[in-house]
């Protein structure tokens, strides 16, 4: 049978080819890149397998399978090597047809999903009176990335920033504001946060004190015109500090993607008064509590003074993302120790049918930041590092577009269960495996660019590919979709970070062995335009990472 790639196919060679080979073999070929240039360029084992099942010589059935497998629009002759591996090496005028697919848009090669999905992503999700520390920092870069890359795949992504707007806290910080006839509204965030802890001594030393908070908590509850004035303004000077750091950030959360726990309030008694009339919960030292099965502590609705907690308002957070904003897909980004307090919310959702079968939970947890001593990164104090004093660290090394993209690169590249050191210095060098060093590869290319331009040589297409080097970026071009898919799939952004490095070494392999500027007529036209689409294809990558790509370094 004869067969045409279609042009966007292209853009996806490694699932077109396994798709041509699962046609002959029957099975998948778990078609790999191959190890050495002179195997080609991806390889597949699938003769040996079948030959093992068959009990037959693994070369003969290769043969049989080379005769059959139909990719000669896209590969040379295929080969045999060793005991009996097919090797595939794709032509040279289908990665320059690749390159100029993704020259014309370096977004072609990114398959916008079939059934697109209402996806919820709660990330972010600091504290009202308190400053984002490392932790916040984590979640908002991880969380902005899969919003990203889920938006470009066609989903709908419903960032739900789940800020602590609500609970006991309010009563003493209501208090001592009174007490100290402050003007709130004139506060800075470190500001609400000295206050709090001045509430917090307070607190502890005045029984007097504790009464009144406490009291002041059930005029919250109840609604009181003035503690609800207090309460707003303590949210809105907290709003304007995460609202800067956000900016300093570069993350696309707005006021809209606003959803703190007090929205839940008026759901938390009727969550309760459901989970128990329908047996799920139970009443248990005068607490309304359900057993989970496997796990060794209830979640707890109600507390036995009558209080709903972190527990019963993620559970009535469920209720409205998948009740009122139809979500398919429920993503939580959150440090690695509430975990459990996820698994137990899940759990009991499931318990409660409030969270059907058809939508999925996923927590996804992160380590933490450690400092160059190897342990929890803090202050000298001892208290959780604020997320601006990381930012002034890493800008203490560099511009602030370059040092922001050190801190969300490491954040993002390493496994991110993982702990990271936070090594400034290191995270913001221009060699190796950083942010900065993929900033520097686009910079370069278009510092190229810019110089061709100027000496007035043109480029339009990529004519002609010769060089491996060449191959092996126009290779890794048609890859970008596949690496993309990868991190809407795993939720794993080191996935894309691994690809956008090697494509920028791959890039600076290419300068090495291939003459651009210097040399002339098509070859350099073509050199020139693999530099442009390459350029695009890392700035476009490094959007999804959230990171910018500058044009000069
Ligand atoms: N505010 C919490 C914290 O700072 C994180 C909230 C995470 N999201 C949630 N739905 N519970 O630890």
């Amino acid at each position: 049978m004869r067969q045409r790639a279609k042009m966007a196919d292209v853009l996806s060679l490694p699932s077109l080819l396994s798709a041509r080979v699962a046609e002959v073999a029957g099975v998948d070929p778990e078609l790999r890149p191959a190890t050495r240039p002179q195997f080609g360029h991806f390889q597949t084992n699938v003769a040996l397998r079948l030959a093992n099942a068959a009990g037959r010589p693994p070369r003969e059935i290769a043969a049989e399978l080379v005769a059959k497998i139909a990719v000669a629009d896209l590969c040379e002759p295929l080969e045999i090597a060793g005991p009996g591996f097919i090797n595939l090496r794709i032509k040279a005028d289908v990665l320059a047809r690749v390159a100029n697919e993704v020259l014309a848009d370096p977004w072609a090669g990114i398959a916008r999903v079939e059934q697109p999905q209402t996806v919820v992503i709660d990330y972010s999700s600091p504290n009202v009176a308190k400053q984002m520390h490392v932790g916040h920092l984590r979640s908002t870069i991880i969380g902005d990335c899969f919003t990203r890359v889920l938006r470009i795949q066609g989903h709908t992504v419903v960032p739900q920033n789940h800020i602590g707007d609500w609970g006991r806290q309010f009563g003493m910080l209501v208090e001592q504001i009174l007490d100290e006839g402050l003007a709130v509204a004139a506060l800075d965030l470190p500001g609400a946060e000295a206050l709090y802890q001045r509430a917090n001594t307070h607190l502890k030393e005045s029984e007097e004190f504790a009464d009144r908070a406490r009291e002041r908590v059930v005029k919250l509850q109840s609604g009181d015109a003035e503690t609800l004035a207090i309460w707003q303004q303590l949210i809105d000077v907290s709003l304007a500090g995460f609202n800067a750091t956000y900016a300093r950030m570069n993350v696309l959360l707005t006021n809209a993607d606003l959803a703190g726990e007090s929205l839940y309030n008026a759901d938390l008694p009727v969550v309760a008064e459901d989970l128990e009339a329908r047996g799920i919960a139970k009443v248990d030292d005068g607490a309304l509590v359900v057993f989970v099965e496997g796990q060794a502590t209830p979640a707890i609705i109600r507390n036995a003074a009558g209080g709903f907690g972190y527990t019963c308002t993620d559970l009535a957070a469920i209720r409205y993302r998948i009740g009122k904003l139809a979500a398919n897909r429920l993503i939580y980004v959150v440090g690695s120790p509430q975990e459990y307090h996820f698994q137990q919310v899940f759990a009991v959702a499931r318990l409660a049918g409030y969270l059907p079968e058809s939508v999925t939970a996923e927590f996804v947890g992160f380590g933490q930041v450690l400092g160059a001593d190897g342990k929890k990164f803090s202050t000298r104090e001892g208290t959780a590092v604020t997320l601006n004093s990381l930012l002034d660290a890493a800008e203490e090394q560099a511009a602030p577009s370059i040092a922001l993209a050190a801190i969300k690169y490491a954040d993002l590249s390493s496994g991110l269960q993982k702990d990271y050191t936070f090594d400034a210095e290191r995270m913001v060098g221009t060699h190796g495996d950083t942010g900065p060093y993929l900033q520097y590869a686009h910079a370069r290319a278009n510092r190229i660019l810019v110089k061709a331009d100027a000496e007035g040589i043109a480029y339009g297409e990529i004519g002609t590919l010769t060089e491996p080097a060449e191959h092996q970026v126009a290779l890794l071009l048609s890859r970008f979709g596949e690496a993309v898919a990868a991190v809407g799939e795993t939720l794993q952004p080191h996935r894309l970070c691994g690809y956008l490095y090697e494509l920028a070494t791959a890039l600076s392999v290419f300068y090495e062995q291939c003459p651009v500027l210097t040399s002339e007529g098509e070859v350099r036209a073509s050199r020139l335009a693999l530099c442009a689409a390459t350029k695009k294809v890392l700035a476009s990558g490094l959007d999804l990472l959230g990171i910018e790509a500058p044009e000069r370094m």
